[in-house]
Formats: C-alpha cells, structure tokens, sequence
C-alpha cells in the first residue's frame, strides 16, 4: 500500500518521509497522485460503458494542483460555494460538467455561476427555486435544475456527517417532490435536467446506497408516469474508507449495484465521490515537540500540528492511525497523542502504543479528505503547507502561511 516500512523506516508512496524531514518543515499535508489516479481509476474503468459522468466533490480537498488533476482525467466537479467555482475555474474544470449543491446558495453566486454556463443547479428548496428563476429571467438564460430529494434512509454513519433523514436540511421531501417538479416544468427560464441525492458520508455498507437509489427509482417511474422526462440521476457521494479496521464496499461493487438499480430508468448517473478518491491518498506529517506524563498515569505525546491543522477527530470522534517514521520495535506505553492548542477537545488519537521522543516525526493516516480544507488560523497558527508526490517527486502545492496571512488587514483597523 501507499506506507510502507522500508527498512525500518516509513515510506509513503516510496518516498522515504525521514528523509524529507531535513528539506520540509512540519506540519505539512503529503499526498499521492499515484494513489488519487489508482482511486479515480477505479471509477473510470467502472463505468466505461455507462452514459455517467464523476463530479468530483470539491470541498473534501480543494487545492488547486488536485483539482487540476481532475481536469485532466476529465472528471467533472460538485461544488457548493462560489468560492469552489473560482478554484475549479483557475484549475481548468469543464464548465459543464459541473453540478452546484448545497442547501444555502446566494443570488451571487446562484448568478455567477450562471454567467460561468455550469451544467446544473441541485436545488434543495422552493425558495431557492424561486430565486434561481428570477435570476435566469434577469440574465436571459435558462437554468438547468437537478431536485435534491430527501430519500429519508439512516446511512448508520455518524450523525453529524447523515444527511438522508427527514430530520436533516438537506433536500425536498418526498411528499413535496412530484409537485416542485410539476411547478417548474412549465418555467421559461428554468429547465429539468435531473434529480439528486446525498445520503451522507463515510458509509461504509452497500446497503444504504441500493435501498436509496431503489427509493428514487420509485421517483423516477413516478415522474415518468406523469410525463416529466429527466436527463440524469445524480446519486451524491458518500461511499467510505478504511480508516481503522472498516472493511467498506469496494468502489468497483458499489458503482456497479447502483449502476444496475437505475438501468431500467435509461437516464445519465452521475457521481459526486470526495472522500472515496482524495481520502487515503493524504498524510499529515507532524514532529513530537514534548512528551509528558500526569500523576494519573497519563501519558502524552504533544505534536506541533493542531486540531487547527485536522479537525475530523475532535469534531467526528474520527479514528486515525497514527505511525511514528522510525519504526518502533515494541512500543510499550500508551499515549494520547494531542497538538498544542489550548482545547482538551485537541487531540489525534488516544491510548495509543507509540515510542517517539522528542523530535521525531509522526504521521496522521488517511486525512487527504476533510483534512486541509477543515483547517483554520485558531490559535494564530499559520495554516500548514501541502505537498505531492508525482512520478517519485515531491512538489509544493501550497506554501505553509507566514503571520501576515494570518493578521490579514487587520493592521488597517487599528485605532
Ligand atoms: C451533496 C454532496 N455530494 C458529495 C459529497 C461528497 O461526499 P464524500 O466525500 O463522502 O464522497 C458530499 C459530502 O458531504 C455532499 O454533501
């Protein structure tokens, strides 16, 4: 796999991670292009023969060299801000091939996305309906609209990452769909292309995802029954990794159970894969700066990257496995392995048998996705640098940020 040890020492994607320690400063986030071709691969190949078309989902890694990677290969994007649109814009993404999800999308961004001739809006409310059409009137266009149905299935994912259920914001009811559809169908201005959904993420099992599809197939049929034709079915993302011991269905299995759900609907499938593509194919590189011990017999490793740098274990209680670069022959003490922000809330990993001292480095698994693109400046920490490996070379993505990035403008303002 992508980290092995090489003589005692941990390597990712053959690049010996001790060795960059004396040319990059860590924190730093190091990811695989052979890794991100392998996953993406997979859904290619998949799919091959199938009218679909892979919208990569833009905000579980958003830096500009891996989303031009995309492009390249040809993929399409979900986005969900306007601000996701311009990157996807500066790494050459195909304008239509670009579908614009999300539950709060402003006359803005609703408009420059207009202007930039995206493929299709998934629309998630009435309201938001409305405004679109009153946008497309003003420009003169015609939008293209995918309905976002709330398809009301437990992905049995962690509650803050489950968006399927009726509790959640996301989508249009089923009881409210047919009708919406049946209003737009005679706009002007507004165009059915599609329907859509997203059950949540990391799901780990086949099932959620074929119980929902064969929920929206019902919709489909019963759409046709009333004589709305779509182009597309687009099915969202959400399909897991294995972050500790989950055994997640395979790309290839799950592409092809919903592949098979929707053949009889004779429509485009579309794909919106984050997590699934970009998620193992990421580490974060840290150093031990102190050890420590409490009187409880507590023991902690105290890390220079924060819960600023990879949030997804204090927000998600996510496991990560965590590896210490110079192999440990018998690790004999547990510790909860923290950074240095000032939350109890701020740690990667607990009770874990690790042997570092002072100094060596460490590596976060699996947090290519929801890694960066979570980070913040609390604690005025500078966000931290990325890294790739292409072809065996490691290449800077993104700088790490010096303190005026952090202060902005704030300079300005003093009194
Ligand atoms: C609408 C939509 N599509 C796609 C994704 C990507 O999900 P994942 O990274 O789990 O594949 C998300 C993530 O939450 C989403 O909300």
């Amino acid at each position: 796999m992508t980290l092995k040890y090489v003589n005692e020492i941990l390597t990712f994607d053959n690049i010996d991670i001790q060795e960059l320690g004396h040319t990059i400063e860590t924190p730093y986030y190091l990811y695989s292009e052979n890794i991100i071709n392998r996953n993406v691969d997979e859904y290619i190949n998949e799919l091959k023969n199938i009218d679909s078309l892979i919208c990569y989902s833009v905000k579980a890694n958003s830096n500009l060299s891996i989303l031009s990677l995309f492009a390249k290969k040809g993929l399409g994007f979900d986005i969900v801000s306007g601000g996701e649109l311009q990157r996807v814009i500066k790494a050459g993404g195909d304008m239509s091939k670009i579908v614009f999800s999300g539950v709060g999308k402003t006359d803005e961004e609703i408009e420059f996305a207009l202007k930039n001739n995206i493929y299709c809006f998934n629309v998630e409310s009435q309201g938001e309906l409305d405004r679109i059409e009153t946008i497309a009137t003003s420009l003169n266009v015609k939008a293209n609209i995918s309905l976002r149905v709330n398809p009301e299935i437990d992905a049995k994912t962690h509650p803050y990452i489950t968006t399927g259920l009726s509790e959640n914001k996301f989508g249009i009811s089923q009881t409210d769909i047919l009708n919406t559809f049946k209003m737009i169908s005679n706009s002007k201005s507004l165009n059915i292309c599609g329907i859509d959904y997203h059950i949540g993420s990391q799901i780990v099992d086949l099932e959620p995802f074929t119980d929902s599809a064969k929920r929206v197939l019902s919709i489909i049929n019963e759409l046709k029954r009333e004589h709305i034709s779509l182009s597309h079915v687009d099915l969202g993302g959400g399909l897991g990794i294995s972050y500790n011991d989950e055994l997640p269905v395979k790309r290839g299995d799950y592409v092809r159970s919903v592949v098979e759900v929707f053949k009889e609907a004779n429509l485009k499938i579309i794909f919106e894969p984050g997590r699934s593509i970009i998620g193992d194919a990421g580490i974060l590189v840290t150093k031990v700066i102190e050890k420590k011990n409490n009187k409880y017999g507590k023991n902690f490793i105290i890390v220079d990257a924060g819960m600023n740098d990879l949030i997804r274990p204090p927000l998600y209680n996510a496991f990560h496995k965590i590896s210490s670069v110079v192999k440990n022959i018998a690790p004999t003490d547990s510790f909860d392995v923290v950074g240095p922000v000032c939350e109890t809330a701020d740690f990667f990993g607990k009770d874990r048998r690790l042997s570092a001292n002072i100094g060596d480095l460490i590596v976060i698994e699996d947090t290519g996705a929801y890694g960066f693109v979570l980070s913040s400046n609390y604690n005025s920490r500078p966000r931290v640098a990325e890294y790739l490996v292409s072809k065996n070379n490691v290449a800077c993505i993104r700088g790490r940020e010096i303190f005026s990035d952090i202060i902005g403008d704030e300079e300005d303002y003093l009194e």
